[in-house]
Protein backbone atom coordinates (compact mmCIF):
# COMPACT_ATOMS: atom_id res chain seq x y z
CA UNK A 1 0.00 0.00 0.00
CA UNK A 2 1.64 3.42 -0.81
CA UNK A 3 0.03 6.45 1.27
CA UNK A 4 -0.94 10.28 0.21
CA UNK A 5 -1.92 12.26 3.18
CA UNK A 6 -3.80 15.67 2.40
CA UNK A 7 -4.71 18.88 4.53
CA UNK A 8 -6.70 21.76 4.00
CA UNK A 9 -4.97 24.77 5.32
CA UNK A 10 -5.73 28.55 5.48
CA UNK A 11 -9.48 29.83 5.82
CA UNK A 12 -12.24 27.43 4.66
CA UNK A 13 -13.98 27.70 1.21
CA UNK A 14 -16.97 26.25 -0.59
CA UNK A 15 -15.39 22.72 -2.13
CA UNK A 16 -13.03 21.31 -0.02
CA UNK A 17 -14.83 18.59 1.36
CA UNK A 18 -15.28 17.88 -2.88
CA UNK A 19 -11.88 18.09 -3.20
CA UNK A 20 -11.22 15.30 -0.16
CA UNK A 21 -13.88 12.84 -1.33
CA UNK A 22 -12.23 13.22 -4.73
CA UNK A 23 -8.97 12.18 -3.55
CA UNK A 24 -10.01 9.26 -1.60
CA UNK A 25 -12.89 8.29 -4.34
CA UNK A 26 -9.36 7.92 -6.70
CA UNK A 27 -7.04 6.16 -4.73
CA UNK A 28 -10.06 3.70 -4.04
CA UNK A 29 -10.65 3.21 -7.81
CA UNK A 30 -6.87 3.37 -8.60
CA UNK A 31 -6.23 0.52 -5.51
CA UNK A 32 -3.16 0.21 -3.86
CA UNK A 33 -3.38 3.58 -2.19
CA UNK A 34 -4.20 4.41 1.10
CA UNK A 35 -5.39 8.08 1.94
CA UNK A 36 -4.40 9.81 5.36
CA UNK A 37 -6.10 13.47 6.43
CA UNK A 38 -3.97 15.95 9.01
CA UNK A 39 -6.86 17.88 11.00
CA UNK A 40 -6.50 21.57 11.22
CA UNK A 41 -4.18 22.22 8.30
CA UNK A 42 -0.01 21.80 9.10
CA UNK A 43 -1.60 21.19 12.84
CA UNK A 44 -2.19 18.06 12.43
CA UNK A 45 1.00 16.98 11.47
CA UNK A 46 2.34 17.91 14.55
CA UNK A 47 -0.28 16.91 16.81
CA UNK A 48 -0.26 12.64 17.13
CA UNK A 49 -3.98 12.59 17.20
CA UNK A 50 -4.33 14.42 14.46
CA UNK A 51 -4.41 12.11 11.58
CA UNK A 52 -7.34 9.91 10.54
CA UNK A 53 -7.60 7.50 7.85
CA UNK A 54 -9.80 8.59 4.83
CA UNK A 55 -11.84 5.50 3.78
CA UNK A 56 -14.72 5.79 1.22
CA UNK A 57 -17.13 5.91 4.29
CA UNK A 58 -15.34 8.71 5.85
CA UNK A 59 -16.22 11.01 2.96
CA UNK A 60 -20.00 9.45 2.01
CA UNK A 61 -22.31 12.43 1.80
CA UNK A 62 -19.87 15.40 1.67
CA UNK A 63 -19.79 16.41 -1.53
CA UNK A 64 -22.65 19.21 -1.16
CA UNK A 65 -21.35 20.19 2.69
CA UNK A 66 -19.42 23.27 3.50
CA UNK A 67 -16.16 23.67 5.13
CA UNK A 68 -13.69 21.04 5.60
CA UNK A 69 -14.41 17.50 7.44
CA UNK A 70 -10.77 18.10 8.22
CA UNK A 71 -10.67 21.10 9.83
CA UNK A 72 -9.08 24.34 8.83
CA UNK A 73 -6.72 26.75 10.63
CA UNK A 74 -5.14 30.39 9.01
CA UNK A 75 -2.51 30.13 11.94
CA UNK A 76 -0.96 27.13 11.03
CA UNK A 77 2.56 28.35 10.19
CA UNK A 78 5.12 25.66 11.30
CA UNK A 79 8.06 27.81 10.37
CA UNK A 80 6.26 30.37 12.27
CA UNK A 81 4.74 28.64 15.35
CA UNK A 82 3.52 30.10 18.74
CA UNK A 83 5.05 27.91 21.45
CA UNK A 84 5.37 28.32 25.05
CA UNK A 85 9.40 28.20 26.62
CA UNK A 86 10.08 28.66 30.16
CA UNK A 87 6.99 30.26 30.75
CA UNK A 88 7.42 33.09 27.76
CA UNK A 89 5.70 32.74 24.45
CA UNK A 90 8.03 32.74 21.84
CA UNK A 91 8.01 31.86 17.76
CA UNK A 92 9.74 28.78 16.77
CA UNK A 93 10.24 26.90 13.41
CA UNK A 94 9.26 23.25 14.16
CA UNK A 95 8.99 22.30 9.94
CA UNK A 96 11.23 19.78 11.03
CA UNK A 97 8.71 18.24 13.27
CA UNK A 98 6.44 18.40 9.89
CA UNK A 99 8.77 16.99 7.87
CA UNK A 100 9.73 14.23 10.49
CA UNK A 101 6.17 12.95 10.73
CA UNK A 102 5.61 12.82 6.72
CA UNK A 103 8.96 10.50 6.27
CA UNK A 104 7.51 8.75 9.80
CA UNK A 105 4.27 7.79 8.32
CA UNK A 106 6.19 7.34 4.95
CA UNK A 107 3.72 9.41 2.80
CA UNK A 108 4.63 9.07 -0.96
CA UNK A 109 2.66 12.40 -1.39
CA UNK A 110 1.25 14.73 0.88
CA UNK A 111 -1.68 17.11 -1.22
CA UNK A 112 -1.91 20.20 0.47
CA UNK A 113 -5.12 22.50 -0.58
CA UNK A 114 -5.44 26.11 0.39
CA UNK A 115 -4.94 29.50 -1.00
CA UNK A 116 -2.02 31.53 -1.14
CA UNK A 117 -0.47 31.45 2.77
CA UNK A 118 -0.78 28.12 2.59
CA UNK A 119 0.56 27.07 -1.03
CA UNK A 120 3.76 29.00 0.20
CA UNK A 121 4.12 27.33 3.42
CA UNK A 122 4.10 23.89 0.71
CA UNK A 123 6.93 25.07 -1.26
CA UNK A 124 8.72 25.33 1.11
CA UNK A 125 8.23 22.39 2.33
CA UNK A 126 8.42 21.13 -0.84
CA UNK A 127 11.99 23.42 -0.90
CA UNK A 128 13.20 20.95 2.30
CA UNK A 129 12.18 17.93 -0.02
CA UNK A 130 9.26 17.05 1.15
CA UNK A 131 6.63 15.33 -1.66
CA UNK A 132 4.38 17.92 -1.83
CA UNK A 133 1.24 18.67 -4.09
CA UNK A 134 -0.91 21.77 -4.26
CA UNK A 135 -4.24 22.58 -4.58
CA UNK A 136 -5.73 26.07 -4.81
CA UNK A 137 -8.51 27.07 -2.67
CA UNK A 138 -9.80 30.42 -1.83
CA UNK A 139 -12.91 32.40 -2.42
CA UNK A 140 -10.73 35.83 -3.00
CA UNK A 141 -9.50 34.12 -6.55
CA UNK A 142 -6.16 35.74 -6.02
CA UNK A 143 -3.63 32.78 -7.34
CA UNK A 144 -2.38 34.03 -10.46
CA UNK A 145 -1.43 30.38 -11.81
CA UNK A 146 -4.63 29.50 -12.01
CA UNK A 147 -7.85 30.96 -14.02
CA UNK A 148 -9.97 30.35 -10.77
CA UNK A 149 -10.13 28.77 -7.40
CA UNK A 150 -12.71 26.87 -6.21
CA UNK A 151 -14.94 28.59 -3.58
CA UNK A 152 -14.96 32.12 -5.35
CA UNK A 153 -18.01 31.24 -7.30
CA UNK A 154 -19.91 30.09 -4.02
CA UNK A 155 -18.63 33.67 -2.69
CA UNK A 156 -20.19 35.55 -5.90
CA UNK A 157 -23.44 33.62 -6.07
CA UNK A 158 -24.11 34.82 -2.48
CA UNK A 159 -22.68 38.24 -2.83
CA UNK A 160 -25.16 38.38 -6.03
CA UNK A 161 -27.75 37.23 -4.05
CA UNK A 162 -27.32 40.04 -1.15
CA UNK A 163 -27.12 42.41 -3.85
CA UNK A 164 -30.68 41.26 -5.13
CA UNK A 165 -31.98 41.61 -2.05
CA UNK A 166 -30.70 44.60 -0.86
CA UNK A 167 -31.65 46.44 -4.04
CA UNK A 168 -35.10 46.16 -3.14
CA UNK A 169 -35.39 47.44 0.26
CA UNK A 170 -32.82 50.08 -0.87
CA UNK A 171 -35.19 50.96 -3.79
CA UNK A 172 -38.43 51.21 -1.37
CA UNK A 173 -36.60 53.71 1.38
CA UNK A 174 -35.41 55.60 -1.13
CA UNK A 175 -31.76 54.58 0.45
CA UNK A 176 -28.16 54.16 -0.70
CA UNK A 177 -26.80 50.43 0.55
CA UNK A 178 -23.85 49.87 0.71
CA UNK A 179 -22.33 46.03 0.13
CA UNK A 180 -19.01 44.94 1.63
CA UNK A 181 -17.28 41.93 0.57
CA UNK A 182 -14.17 39.74 1.59
CA UNK A 183 -11.54 39.55 -1.31
CA UNK A 184 -8.48 41.33 0.56
CA UNK A 185 -6.39 43.01 -1.84
CA UNK A 186 -8.03 41.49 -5.28
CA UNK A 187 -11.34 42.90 -6.22
CA UNK A 188 -12.57 40.17 -8.07
CA UNK A 189 -15.67 38.92 -5.47
CA UNK A 190 -16.64 42.80 -5.80
CA UNK A 191 -15.94 43.17 -9.20
CA UNK A 192 -17.81 39.64 -10.25
CA UNK A 193 -20.98 40.15 -7.88
CA UNK A 194 -20.78 43.98 -8.11
CA UNK A 195 -21.62 43.53 -12.24
CA UNK A 196 -24.40 40.24 -11.96
CA UNK A 197 -26.18 42.19 -8.99
CA UNK A 198 -26.44 45.22 -10.66
CA UNK A 199 -24.63 47.70 -8.25
CA UNK A 200 -24.47 51.47 -9.37
CA UNK A 201 -20.97 51.74 -8.06
CA UNK A 202 -18.43 49.16 -7.44
CA UNK A 203 -15.13 49.56 -5.63
CA UNK A 204 -12.07 47.50 -5.69
CA UNK A 205 -8.27 47.69 -4.25
CA UNK A 206 -7.13 47.65 -7.96
CA UNK A 207 -8.89 51.01 -8.02
CA UNK A 208 -8.13 53.85 -5.72
CA UNK A 209 -11.28 55.76 -5.21
CA UNK A 210 -12.51 59.16 -5.30
CA UNK A 211 -15.63 59.84 -2.87
CA UNK A 212 -16.52 63.25 -5.20
CA UNK A 213 -17.30 60.56 -8.35
CA UNK A 214 -19.46 58.29 -6.23
CA UNK A 215 -21.39 60.99 -4.75
CA UNK A 216 -21.94 62.29 -8.82
CA UNK A 217 -23.50 58.91 -10.10
CA UNK A 218 -25.50 58.46 -6.51
CA UNK A 219 -26.59 61.88 -7.21
CA UNK A 220 -27.07 61.68 -11.12
CA UNK A 221 -29.01 59.00 -10.62
CA UNK A 222 -31.44 60.50 -8.19
CA UNK A 223 -31.97 63.45 -10.75
CA UNK A 224 -33.36 61.19 -13.24
CA UNK A 225 -35.60 59.49 -10.74
CA UNK A 226 -34.14 56.77 -9.33
CA UNK A 227 -33.90 57.85 -5.32
CA UNK A 228 -31.92 54.95 -4.31
CA UNK A 229 -28.19 52.93 -5.44
CA UNK A 230 -26.33 50.15 -4.02
CA UNK A 231 -22.54 50.04 -4.10
CA UNK A 232 -20.43 46.86 -4.07
CA UNK A 233 -16.99 47.82 -1.99
CA UNK A 234 -14.29 45.34 -1.47
CA UNK A 235 -13.06 45.02 2.09
CA UNK A 236 -9.90 45.84 0.55
CA UNK A 237 -10.54 49.19 -1.48
CA UNK A 238 -9.36 52.42 -0.52
CA UNK A 239 -9.83 56.15 -1.29
CA UNK A 240 -7.02 58.00 -3.46
CA UNK A 241 -4.38 59.05 -0.73
CA UNK A 242 -5.78 57.04 1.49
CA UNK A 243 -5.33 53.76 3.64
CA UNK A 244 -7.35 51.03 3.96
CA UNK A 245 -9.25 50.07 6.90
CA UNK A 246 -8.44 47.56 9.05
CA UNK A 247 -10.69 45.88 11.71
CA UNK A 248 -7.32 44.37 13.39
CA UNK A 249 -3.94 44.85 13.18
CA UNK A 250 -1.71 41.67 11.56
CA UNK A 251 1.02 40.22 13.93
CA UNK A 252 3.46 37.13 13.29
CA UNK A 253 0.76 34.82 13.56
CA UNK A 254 -2.06 36.39 11.27
CA UNK A 255 -2.09 38.60 8.57
CA UNK A 256 -4.15 41.91 9.22
CA UNK A 257 -7.68 41.74 9.30
CA UNK A 258 -9.35 44.34 6.87
CA UNK A 259 -12.62 45.55 7.33
CA UNK A 260 -14.72 49.05 7.77
CA UNK A 261 -14.15 50.40 4.39
CA UNK A 262 -18.16 50.22 3.79
CA UNK A 263 -19.25 52.30 6.76
CA UNK A 264 -16.48 54.92 5.52
CA UNK A 265 -18.29 55.16 2.28
CA UNK A 266 -22.20 55.11 4.02
CA UNK A 267 -20.68 57.67 6.04
CA UNK A 268 -19.96 60.04 3.38
CA UNK A 269 -22.72 59.33 0.87
CA UNK A 270 -25.21 60.02 3.65
CA UNK A 271 -23.25 63.03 5.13
CA UNK A 272 -21.99 64.76 1.90
CA UNK A 273 -24.37 63.40 -0.55
CA UNK A 274 -27.14 63.76 1.84
CA UNK A 275 -28.79 60.76 0.98
CA UNK A 276 -29.63 58.18 3.64
CA UNK A 277 -27.68 55.27 3.73
CA UNK A 278 -27.36 51.29 5.10
CA UNK A 279 -24.05 49.17 5.58
CA UNK A 280 -24.33 45.97 5.16
CA UNK A 281 -20.67 43.53 5.94
CA UNK A 282 -21.37 40.14 4.30
CA UNK A 283 -18.67 38.54 5.88
CA UNK A 284 -18.16 34.82 6.71
CA UNK A 285 -21.53 34.42 4.45
CA UNK A 286 -19.32 34.16 1.67
CA UNK A 287 -17.46 31.63 2.89
CA UNK A 288 -20.24 29.33 4.52
CA UNK A 289 -22.49 26.79 3.34
CA UNK A 290 -22.81 25.01 0.24
CA UNK A 291 -20.95 25.08 -2.73
CA UNK A 292 -22.12 25.94 -6.04
CA UNK A 293 -22.00 23.00 -8.97
CA UNK A 294 -19.37 25.11 -10.55
CA UNK A 295 -17.14 25.02 -7.53
CA UNK A 296 -17.95 20.97 -6.92
CA UNK A 297 -17.09 20.28 -10.22
CA UNK A 298 -13.98 22.33 -10.18
CA UNK A 299 -12.62 21.04 -6.65
CA UNK A 300 -13.72 17.39 -7.91
CA UNK A 301 -11.54 17.86 -11.19
CA UNK A 302 -8.53 19.50 -8.69
CA UNK A 303 -8.79 16.27 -6.67
CA UNK A 304 -8.79 13.99 -9.28
CA UNK A 305 -5.96 15.47 -11.23
CA UNK A 306 -3.67 15.90 -7.67
CA UNK A 307 -4.45 12.77 -7.19
CA UNK A 308 -2.83 11.29 -10.56
CA UNK A 309 0.14 13.36 -9.94
CA UNK A 310 -0.05 11.92 -7.16
CA UNK A 311 0.08 8.40 -8.73
CA UNK A 312 3.54 9.88 -11.48
CA UNK A 313 5.12 11.02 -7.85
CA UNK A 314 5.45 14.91 -9.51
CA UNK A 315 5.61 16.97 -6.84
CA UNK A 316 6.24 20.61 -6.25
CA UNK A 317 3.32 20.68 -8.58
CA UNK A 318 -0.06 22.48 -8.64
CA UNK A 319 -3.22 21.86 -9.97
CA UNK A 320 -4.69 24.45 -11.74
CA UNK A 321 -7.43 25.92 -14.68
CA UNK A 322 -6.59 27.08 -17.78
CA UNK A 323 -9.46 27.97 -20.08
CA UNK A 324 -11.71 25.05 -19.57
CA UNK A 325 -8.74 22.82 -19.13
CA UNK A 326 -7.34 20.85 -16.13
CA UNK A 327 -3.40 21.31 -15.91
CA UNK A 328 -0.59 21.56 -13.53
CA UNK A 329 2.71 23.69 -13.23
CA UNK A 330 5.61 24.24 -10.63
CA UNK A 331 4.02 25.35 -7.38
CA UNK A 332 6.84 28.53 -7.64
CA UNK A 333 5.77 30.04 -10.93
CA UNK A 334 2.21 29.13 -9.63
CA UNK A 335 2.81 31.45 -6.71
CA UNK A 336 5.30 33.58 -7.82
CA UNK A 337 3.17 37.11 -8.16
CA UNK A 338 -0.47 37.36 -6.37
CA UNK A 339 -3.68 37.63 -8.77
CA UNK A 340 -5.52 41.13 -8.84
CA UNK A 341 -7.97 42.46 -11.07
CA UNK A 342 -6.79 43.43 -14.45
CA UNK A 343 -7.56 47.50 -15.20
CA UNK A 344 -7.15 46.41 -19.20
CA UNK A 345 -9.43 43.11 -18.74
CA UNK A 346 -13.12 42.35 -19.93
CA UNK A 347 -14.28 43.02 -16.32
CA UNK A 348 -13.31 46.34 -16.15
CA UNK A 349 -13.87 47.14 -19.52
CA UNK A 350 -17.88 45.82 -19.37
CA UNK A 351 -18.08 47.88 -16.30
CA UNK A 352 -17.25 51.13 -18.19
CA UNK A 353 -18.97 50.30 -21.08
CA UNK A 354 -21.80 50.14 -19.09
CA UNK A 355 -21.70 53.26 -17.44
CA UNK A 356 -20.71 52.11 -13.76
CA UNK A 357 -18.83 54.30 -11.09
CA UNK A 358 -15.69 52.78 -10.56
CA UNK A 359 -14.64 55.49 -8.31
CA UNK A 360 -11.97 56.35 -10.20
O1 LIG B 1 -8.80 34.82 2.27
C1 LIG B 1 -10.14 34.52 2.50
C2 LIG B 1 -10.76 35.52 3.43
O2 LIG B 1 -12.13 35.19 3.60
C3 LIG B 1 -10.60 36.99 3.01
O3 LIG B 1 -11.47 37.34 1.96
C4 LIG B 1 -10.82 37.70 4.31
O4 LIG B 1 -10.18 38.94 4.34
C5 LIG B 1 -10.20 36.77 5.31
O5 LIG B 1 -10.15 35.49 4.70
C6 LIG B 1 -10.91 36.68 6.62
O6 LIG B 1 -10.21 35.83 7.44
P1 LIG B 1 -10.66 35.31 8.88
O7 LIG B 1 -11.10 33.89 8.69
O8 LIG B 1 -9.42 35.41 9.69
O9 LIG B 1 -11.77 36.16 9.36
Amino acid sequence: MQRIGILTGGGDAPGLNAVIRAVVKSADQHGGYEVLGFKDGFEGCLDPEGVVELSLDAVHGILPRGGTILGAANRGNPFARKVVRAGKEVMEDVSDQVVGRIEQLELESLIVVGGDGTLHIALELFRKGMPIIGIPKTIDNDIEGTDVTFGFDTAVNTATEALDRLHTTAEAHHRVIVLELMGRDAGFIALQAGIAGGADVILIPEIPFDFKGICETIQGRAGRGRHFSTVAVAEGARPKGGEQVFRRAGDELATARLGGIGQTVAEYVEGVCGMESRVVVLGHLQRGGSPTAFDRWLATRFGAAAFRLAVQQAHGRMVALRGSNIVDLPLDEALAVPKRVDLNGDGILTARTLGLCLGD
